[in-house]
């Protein structure tokens, strides 16, 4: 049930995810960020950090930084709650994501397509690590959600 709220609130990026461009603006789809967000926690929407993640998408500081600081609502960047409300605000924490993975877009697995796969890698592994291999148990989640969802999955 939860995985489909996140679902239904992921998909306001679909309609402005349209884009022909090499690079887009938002590169993930809301079906990939979907399961991104199942595999690096089972999209738990619950408010929590832990060590030094927050929320669903597990962010740290630094790649909330790297992904150009969103904030929820009206709320300066530079607020020392900014980072953990955005982290922990599903909508504020894609934002985020979109705009890091814009900025590390790479082959990660080098069968020379950008896709969600290197997405995946890019949000476990960082826009400097992508190469390495994954955890088993993240790679397993991903795949099962790819599955359970089907259908054309980029
Ligand atoms: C979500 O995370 C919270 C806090 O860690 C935990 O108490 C809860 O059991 C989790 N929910 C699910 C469905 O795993």
């Amino acid at each position: 049930m939860l995985k489909y709220i996140v679902f239904v609130a992921l998909s306001v990026f679909y309609f402005i995810n349209i884009s022909t461009q090499d690079k887009p603006n938002l590169p993930l789809t809301p079906k990939c960020l979907g399961c991104i967000c199942e595999a690096i926690s089972g999209c738990n929407t619950t408010r929590m950090c832990s060590g030094d993640v927050c929320g669903a998408f597990r962010l740290t500081w630094a790649y909330w930084a790297d992904g150009d600081k969103p904030t929820v609502g009206q709320q300066a960047s530079d607020d020392p709650t900014a980072y953990a409300n955005c982290a922990n605000d599903p909508y504020c924490a894609a934002a985020a994501v979109q705009k890091y993975m814009f900025k590390f877009y790479q082959d990660c697995n080098g069968d020379n397509v950008v896709d969600c796969h290197d997405f995946a890698a890019i949000h476990k592994l960082g826009g400097y690590g992508c190469h390495a291999p994954l955890p088993d148990f993240y790679t397993q989640r991903f795949q099962q959600c790819k599955e359970f969802i089907g259908g054309s999955f980029v």
